[in-house]
């Protein structure tokens, strides 16, 4: 595990991990597959990886090394791996690209591919990772282990502070001095992931984590039926995505307006991550809210 202090930084360490594994294992080489709708950061390699037009108008030249590949279609990324790829770097569940959530089979294929080729298998798990699916990571939900794992937002509670993981067999590849931080790792970074990996555990937060969820997927699903401008409700433990018909821009100001915060990503969804810690009291309020929000703007 290397300690940085973002979800970016964990990234870009992530990048430097691959590139030397290719160096040291694949006759140099350095291509990494990235997907679509992906997001891994805002530093150039990780901006760079972020298959998104978007974000990489005026910044160009970027990063050589990235090939970018469709979302949950595994033919497509077979036909882009040559000689030149050491990585496939992945969201196991994109959170900015809406809250898409890929089928297992695809998953379970990135693991053939990456073991077939002797490519490493990267998750970015920044946003699915440390609880927030109802698992201590997405992974799990899909039975596919990851070469290489990336954490940052809630590891350390709030503050900043983020993570790299892999094996031993494959943690040489960078050695000591090939990659550092000053900061990565400092004392009260690390006191408050201890006492979040703490928290998570004693007070059964993963289990919290899917009873909230099941009431959201009563409530939302109920709100679907009734609510003509939802076209999809998805979610994985309090990942939560609403699929709209139409840009979710005034859903999000009409929630404002009645004082709760939602976001909306990728044009049309709404997505919600909210606290583990909420009470059933507090989904129902923030739910009733959602559902005057969406009527009025559906009306
Ligand atoms: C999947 C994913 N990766 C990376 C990042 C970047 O993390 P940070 O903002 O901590 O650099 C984010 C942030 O939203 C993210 O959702």
């Amino acid at each position: 595990m290397f300690f940085a202090n973002s979800g970016a930084e964990a990234n870009e360490g992530a990048i430097k991990l691959a590139r030397k594994y290719g160096a040291l294992h694949k006759n140099g080489a350095y291509e990494i597959i990235t997907f679509e709708g992906g997001f891994h950061g805002r530093t150039l390699g990780s901006t760079t990886a972020t298959a998104q037009p978007k974000y990489h108008e005026g910044l160009g030249p970027l990063m050589a090394g990235f090939v970018y590949a469709p979302f949950d279609d595994l033919d497509a990324v077979a036909e882009r791996i040559d000689d030149e790829t050491c990585a496939i770097m992945i969201e196991p569940i994109q959170g900015e690209g809406g809250v898409r959530i890929p089928s297992r089979e695809f998953l379970a294929g990135l693991r053939r591919l990456a073991d077939e080729h002797e490519l490493l298998l990267i998750f970015d798990e920044v946003q699915t990772g440390c609880g927030r699916t109802g698992q201590w990571f997405a992974y799990q939900h899909f039975g596919v282990t990851p070469d290489v794992l990336t954490l940052a937002k809630a590891l350390c509670g709030g503050l900043a502070g983020g993570a790299l993981l892999t094996t031993r067999e494959i943690a040489p590849s960078l050695r000591p001095g090939m990659h550092a931080s000053t900061f990565g790792g400092n004392a009260i970074a690390a006191c408050a992931g201890i006492a979040t990996l703490e928290t998570i555990e004693q007070d059964h937060l993963l289990e919290r984590a899917r009873e909230l969820s099941d009431q959201f997927r009563t409530r939302l699903e109920a709100l679907q039926a009734a609510c003509p401008i939802i076209r999809e409700v998805r979610l994985v433990g309090l990942m939560i995505g609403l699929e709209l018909t139409v840009t979710g821009g005034p859903v999000v100001e009409a929630c404002l307006q009645r004082r709760l915060l939602v976001n909306c990503t990728h044009n049309t969804v709404i997505r919600l991550l909210p606290a583990m810690t909420l009470t059933a009291q507090q989904v129902d309020e923030g739910c009733d809210i959602l559902a005057e929000s969406l009527h009025s703007v559906s009306a």
